[in-house]
């Protein structure tokens, strides 16, 4: 029976991951979260649960993995406009975070299997769609640096120390509990739970430009299954994988299909104008495929009303 670690375990994907790994396997697993930008109400309702361990602390102060065969790094201040304004916490939190994680293995000479949330941010615009992992890496902000530059510093020390990691670049992540009202980034977390929750309480819904932007839009649920995948592979990987649906929508068409009061505010700098994933390289190594669709989701939450989506 396998030990396992969430970082960012109360987040929105973390949350989810957290949900998978409890109903789908018999691990025992070990998360930790500083709630800085997520909440206990995400996991709540598996605290009693005799296969998890939650410890309300940031990973800065974990000094030892020795228990753990995994470690799922999920833990990230993700929001790319946010990264321009507050540079050298957002270094910290994604970077130096993961680079505190490969320290502590090294220390220990114990290397678990490092599962690392990576972000489709680091093609910024691609040159290429559907974009392959082959993509070449433009980087609009100090967020998707970040997140390359942690993918960058493994590659280099597993040349020194025998690391074990697989980098997932999730594309655009929807589902619920995605928008969390009470977080200080909110208004830059994923387009679907802001657009939703926005019209569940009579907000208009706004767009960047003119919202013929596109994104990849990728269900968490099918986000966790690759963080399970990429776990349960038999062989050391150390690469990259997309995961992402592999279809592409527009932001004012997602807006149109939730409500008709759409108003437009400026556009956003370092963001990509289109996002959308070639997962072949998932589904041929991890055996992964998205199985949820967008257009579903956004009919079930409409239906149900659904605030938290
Ligand atoms: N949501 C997206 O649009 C998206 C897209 C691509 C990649 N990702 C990546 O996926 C991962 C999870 O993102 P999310 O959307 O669930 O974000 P989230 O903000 O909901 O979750 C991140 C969690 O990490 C926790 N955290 C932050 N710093 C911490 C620290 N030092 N110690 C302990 N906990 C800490 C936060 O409190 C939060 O619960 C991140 O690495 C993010 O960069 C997210």
């Amino acid at each position: 029976m396998k030990k396992v670690l969430i970082t960012g375990v109360a987040g929105f994907i973390g949350s989810h991951l957290l949900d998978f790994l409890l109903d789908e396997t018999d691990w025992y697993i070990s998360g930790v979260d500083n709630l800085s930008t997520g909440r206990m109400a995400n996991i709540e309702q598996r605290l009693d649960h005799e296969r998890f361990d939650f410890k309300e602390m940031s990973l800065f102060e974990l000094h030892s993995l020795k228990e753990y065969d995994l470690v799922f790094h999920l833990a990230a201040l993700p929001r790319i406009q946010p990264s321009f304004e507050l540079v050298s916490e957002h270094i910290r939190e994604n970077l130096m975070a993961a680079v505190h994680l490969i320290e502590i293995m090294i220390g220990e000479g114990h290397f678990p299997r490092l599962i690392n949330s990576s972000s489709s941010a680091v093609y910024g615009t691609p040159e290429t769609i559907p974009t392959s992992e082959s993509e070449r890496i433009s980087c609009l902000s100090p967020y998707a640096f970040q997140k390359f530059e942690t993918e960058q510093y493994l590659e280099l020390l597993s040349t020194r120390y025998p690391l074990d990691y697989v980098n997932l670049r999730y594309f655009n992540p929807y589902g619920p509990r995605s928008f969390n009202p009470d977080n200080k980034f909110n208004a830059y977390s994923s387009v679907v739970g802001i657009f939703l929750y926005r019209a569940k309480n009579g907000q208009s819904l706004q767009v960047t430009g003119d919202g013929a932007q596109k994104r990849d839009f990728v269900h968490v649920r099918d986000l966790a299954r690759a963080n399970y995948l990429a776990a349960i592979h038999p062989e050391k990987l150390n690469t990259a994988f997309n995961i992402g649906h592999s279809s592409t929508m527009s932001i004012i068409e997602l807006a149109k299909r939730i409500s008709e009061d759409i108003t437009f505010i400026d556009k956003r700098e370092g963001e990509a104008e289109i996002t959308y994933a070639d997962v072949s390289k998932a589904r041929k190594v991890l055996g992964w495929e998205p199985l949820s669709s967008l257009k579903s989701y956004l009919a079930e939450s409409l239906q149900k009303n659904d605030s938290h989506a």
